[in-house]
C-alpha cells in the first residue's frame, strides 16, 4: 500500500478477530513507531507490548472503559515517555515524540492489514494514575497512550476518511 492510500484509509477500528498478529509483524509496528522524528532525537518512547490474552484481559479489567477494547484485541501496546532521555531543554516534547511514535505504530499496523484504535492515557491524570499502578511503573515512565491492535472485525472501508477543509487552510497569512 502507497503511504498515502495508507493515511487516507485508516480508520480506527474497535472490533477484532480472535486472530494472533505474528512476532515479524509487531516487530516491523515497533520499528516504525521507533522510526519517527523526536526532538533532538531523544527518542524518548518506551513501549509496552502484551499479545497475551490472559494479561490483555486482566489489563482490560484494569483499565476502566478502554478495558472493553483491549479485551477484545489481540494486542495492545502502552506507549510510554522515558522523561530521564527527554530534551532537558523543553521536556514537554516528550508529549509529541510519544504521539508520532503512536501514529507510526496505527499507520504501520494499517499497511498490514491490522487495525488499531488510539486510546488516550496522558493527560488524563486518573488514566495516567491507573496505569502506572498496574504497570508498577518507575517514577520517570508516564504512561502516554494504549494502541490496542487485532484483524479488523469491523468494516469501515465504505467510509472514506473526512474531506479537505477548505476553512482550516491559511495561504500566507490569517
Ligand atoms: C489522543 C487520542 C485519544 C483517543 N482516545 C480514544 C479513546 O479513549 N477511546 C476510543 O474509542 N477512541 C479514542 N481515540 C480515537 C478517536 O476517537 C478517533 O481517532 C476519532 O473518532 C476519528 O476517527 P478515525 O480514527 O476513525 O478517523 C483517540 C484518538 C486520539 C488521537
Amino acid at each position: 500500500m502507497q503511504t498515502i492510500e495508507t493515511i487516507l484509509s485508516r480508520r480506527s477500528i474497535r472490533k477484532y478477530k480472535d486472530q494472533p498478529i505474528s512476532e515479524e509483524d509487531i516487530r516491523t509496528i515497533l520499528t516504525c513507531g521507533m522510526s519517527g522524528p523526536s526532538a533532538v532525537n531523544a527518542r524518548d518512547w518506551s513501549f509496552i507490548v502484551v499479545n497475551d490474552k490472559e494479561k490483555l484481559s486482566d489489563w482490560a479489567s484494569h483499565s476502566g472503559r478502554a478495558g472493553n477494547i483491549i479485551g477484545n484485541a489481540s494486542m495492545a501496546i502502552l506507549v510510554c515517555a522515558d522523561t530521564s532521555r527527554s530534551f532537558k531543554g523543553a521536556p514537554l516534547y516528550w508529549a509529541i515524540n510519544g504521539s508520532i511514535a503512536a501514529q507510526n505504530m496505527i499507520l504501520a499496523a494499517t499497511d498490514l492489514g491490522i487495525g488499531s484504535v488510539w486510546l488516550g492515557i496522558w493527560p488524563q491524570e486518573e488514566k495516567v494514575n491507573t496505569q502506572k499502578e498496574y504497570f508498577s511503573l518507575p517514577e520517570e515512565i508516564i504512561p502516554h497512550s494504549i494502541i490496542a491492535f487485532g484483524y479488523p472485525d469491523e468494516d469501515k472501508s465504505g467510509v472514506p476518511h473526512k474531506d479537505y477543509e477548505e476553512d482550516r487552510v491559511h495561504y500566507g497569512q490569517w
